[in-house]
């Protein structure tokens, strides 16, 4: 608040609208409103000052306030191009205040960005009022969803301590060049921006697999500048918003973009790991035939025992009526593969990154005509004119549908997402400061996961509000088992 209360949103007078639903949502999310409980009087985030780059849905909505009650303060943007809910982003800059007096938190976040304005939005939340002159006044930690944030503090870093900015080469995607493109203006501006923040940054909390895969990565090279929690992978992340997140998303992004029966048809799931496994599981719900495309063997057989077919892509190219790709890999289906499919096929990716579908082939294939249906979905029709004319149907331009066209995982199942993301910010923030952290561990500059006994904790925290009776070990069973009566339950390699 202030004159340096800076944001940039679609409209603010969504504000009331999306109040009403973060009000709703908090009842959905028994995980978050615990912590604020739990933490009312500590406020174990006091000090923090938490750079957010995560879907600005109504969930994330009360996970940033959850933050704030914790005492942190937060900027914010959104991880996906298509993701946010325009009312969430209003509610949250507007906090407490009028729309004419906004009083929350602020958010660089709006429904449609194009990409060199969602870059600009990435640096907007690490670049805070004052930083320039007093890094203290910059972010102290990181909350990421995929990992583009990490990433471009990395990438300008790097660049910073090389003293240019490199071209970009031929084979460099359209969307590093704009990556480069901001780094460049960043560094003409001022050289030791990125360096000053990376600093003063005590930790990263990472959302999804894929911006996982990048940590890891970036920490067997050293390359890593911060210790990293990976929330992905607590049990009560990956295994419920992964899979069961998406077998309510998923339908629901078909659903709103197509409204095409999907009982009967012909669905092709291309990954059985755990978006997989709840994708198909949805897609069978509602009557369709799936088929699964994995390359991992134990995947691969897990989806055949679960009674699916598995084929190889090009084996039901032809057949199948709709085509969801969940793998976090790249190049999953490609131009020759659209061309091949049937009429009014429908393709859609669930997956982090866009690059699962190959779009710019597809807006490559001779004679090929886009026709916006509505936003967000796309008709592309081949041999246009001719006998052979067909048309195939992309949902979301080949990004993340689920956010896309509709408002991505309900409310339950990221309560259990994001008591996982607060408890690792506590955990970072608070990691030179014993009596704060959950943990007492000591940090280095590599990848870690919360302890079980955490990850315990936050499916407890949801067992009430769905009527669970939990039976309670006695002394003597817990003994036999060589488990405390309190937890954890399980060793650590066991794998649920
Ligand atoms: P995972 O690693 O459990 O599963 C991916 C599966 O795809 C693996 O089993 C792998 O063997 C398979 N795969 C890789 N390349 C393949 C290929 N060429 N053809 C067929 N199968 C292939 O990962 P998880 O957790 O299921 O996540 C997948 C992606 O979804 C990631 O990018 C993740 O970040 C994202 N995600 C998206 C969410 C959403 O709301 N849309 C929610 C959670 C994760």
């Amino acid at each position: 608040p202030g004159a340096e209360f800076d944001f940039t949103i679609r409209d603010i007078t969504l504000a009331e609208a999306g109040r009403h639903q973060i009000r709703l949502a908090e009842h959905e999310m028994p995980g978050l409103m615990a912590l604020r409980e739990e933490y009312a009087e500590s406020q174990p985030l006091a000090g923090a000052r938490i750079a957010g780059s995560l879907h600005m849905t109504v969930q994330t909505a009360v996970l940033i306030e959850t933050l704030t009650a914790l005492g942190a303060t937060v900027r914010w943007a959104s991880c996906n191009i298509f993701s946010t809910q325009d009312e969430a982003a209003a509610a949250i800059v507007v906090g407490e205040g009028t729309p004419e007096n906004p009083q929350g938190v602020p958010v660089f976040a709006w429904k449609n960005e194009s990409l060199p304005e969602y870059w600009w939005t990435a640096e907007q939340i690490l670049s805070w009022p004052g930083a320039d002159e007093d890094p203290e006044l910059g972010p102290n930690m990181i909350l990421d969803d995929g990992g583009d944030a990490t990433l471009l503090l990395h990438k300008g870093v790097e660049f910073e301590g090389a003293g240019a900015v490199p071209s970009a080469t031929d084979e460099d995607p359209e969307e590093f060049r704009i990556i480069l493109a901001r780094l460049r203006a960043s560094l003409q501006a001022d050289g030791q921006k990125f360096t000053r923040i990376a600093e003063q940054i005590r930790g990263v909390t990472e959302e999804t697999t894929t911006g996982v895969l990048r940590l890891y990565q970036l920490a067997q090279t050293g390359g890593l500048l911060f210790p990293a929690i990976n929330v992905n992978d607590a049990v009560t992340k990956s295994k419920f918003d992964n899979k069961y997140g998406i077998r309510h998303s998923l339908p629901d992004g078909i659903n709103r973009g197509t409204d095409v029966l999907i009982g009967g048809k012909v669905a092709v799931v291309c990954g059985y790991g755990d978006v997989g496994k709840g994708a198909a599981e949805a897609l069978r719900g509602q009557g369709a035939r799936v088929v699964v495309t994995e390359i991992d063997p134990i995947c691969a057989l897990q989806a055949a025992m679960d009674g699916y077919q598995v084929a190889r892509l090009d084996e039901v190219i032809g057949t199948g009526d709709l085509f969801i790709t969940t793998t976090g890999g790249k190049d999953i289906i490609m131009a020759e593969d659209m061309v091949k499919m049937k009429n009014k096929a429908i393709i859609g990716n669930v997956g982090h990154f866009d690059n699962e579908i190959d779009m710019a082939g597809l807006g490559r294939i001779p004679g090929v005509v886009k026709t916006e249906i509505k936003p967000q979905v796309h008709e592309w029709t081949l041999d246009a004119g001719t006998e052979a004319e067909r048309s195939i149907i992309v949902l979301s331009e080949g990004r993340l549908l689920n956010l896309g066209n509709a408002t991505g995982h309900p409310s339950f199942v990221m309560s259990a997402s994001f008591t996982n993301q607060v408890m690792g910010q506590i955990e970072l923030f608070n990691q030179h400061n014993a009596a704060g952290a959950l943990t007492g561990r000591t940090y280095e500059n590599q990848v870690y996961t919360l302890p079980k006994v955490l990850d315990e904790k936050v499916a407890r925290l949801h067992l009430d509000a769905l009527g669970v009776g939990l039976t309670e070990l006695s002394k003597s069973q817990a003994e036999y088992l060589g488990v405390d009566v309190a937890g954890p339950y399980k060793p650590d390699h066991y794998r649920y």
